[in-house]
């Protein structure tokens, strides 16, 4: 794959998407994503901190922390899009005052069952909604959420910009987009350790613990494949958000876009 090829976002004009390194039709991509998650979502909390050596604790708490929900009683409704088992929306909530709302929408079924799981076993149930949805398609009205908040969700959707498109219209104007991803490492040295690392320990270990090794394969694949923050950023704007702007963590493995619907 060249570098050309590894820049270009899945917009599916032409029929095609990147299903980790493989080129697949569109319309067949979202199923092939699904299967990964169905496959995981039991052991998926497990992976993350294996996987990111506990990193992704501390990368979902600064999204939480640019977020800054209201501390006391005022409504507040975030949508937790690809939340997935919701860990982004307990985290939010244990941010929050008791005005906050989170509104976890995911396109698995599995997923959103372990997230229902958890939050119950959290006893934070009546805080956190979950729905079966697909974020390039949201059965909300417009204007509806003050805040609209995805993490390591968006690589996997097959057409990033209706997704974009979806998040600026369910935003009420005000409202605030803020989405967790990784993006490319470009530190000569740290980028070969983190490429042998992801090529290699996590599909491995993804295998022992989830017993699936491709879908682990596929997740490495997806972020290799998914934009530069610059590029990410100008899609962002390309969606209608204003102020756009994007803060790289731990040496651009990950990064936190921001946006906002004026
Ligand atoms: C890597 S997980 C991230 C889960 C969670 N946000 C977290 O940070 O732990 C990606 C999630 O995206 C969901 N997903 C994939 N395609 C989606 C789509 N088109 N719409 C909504 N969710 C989607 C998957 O089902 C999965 O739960």
């Amino acid at each position: 794959m060249n570098e050309k090829e590894k820049q270009a976002p899945d917009s599916g004009e032409a029929g095609t998407a990147s299903f980790g390194f493989r080129k697949v039709g569109a319309e067949a991509k979202q199923g092939l994503v699904n299967e990964v998650f169905a496959s995981v979502a039991a052991r998926y909390d497990q992976m993350n901190d294996l996987m990111s050596v506990g990193l992704h604790r501390l990368w979902k708490d600064d999204l939480v922390a640019m977020l800054h929900p209201p501390r006391g009683a005022q409504a507040f409704s975030v949508l937790d899009v690809a939340g997935g088992t919701g860990d982004i929306a307990q985290r939010i909530i244990r941010a929050a005052g008791s005005g906050t709302h989170v509104t976890v929408a995911d396109i698995s079924a599995e997923m959103i069952a372990e997230g229902r799981r958890r939050a119950g076993e959290e006893r934070l149930a009546s805080r956190i909604e979950f729905t079966v949805a697909n974020a390039e398609a949201l059965p909300f009205p417009d204007s509806t959420f003050d805040a609209y908040t995805i993490a390591f969700g968006v690589r996997n959707v097959t057409h990033i910009d209706a997704a974009l498109g979806e998040a600026f219209r369910v935003l009420k104007p005000g409202g605030r987009f803020l989405c967790l991803e990784f993006s490319q490492v470009d530190v000569p040295g740290l980028k070969a350790l983190y490429d042998l690392y992801s090529f290699t320990a996590i599909p491995a270990v993804g295998k022992v613990v989830t017993g699936d090794g491709a879908a682990y394969r596929y997740l490495v694949e997806s972020i290799r494949t998914f934009p530069d923050a610059a590029h990410f950023a100008a899609m962002i704007e390309a969606a209608g958000f204003s102020r756009v702007s994007h803060r790289a963590l731990t040496g651009n493995v990950v990064a936190i876009h921001s946006g906002w619907r004026v």
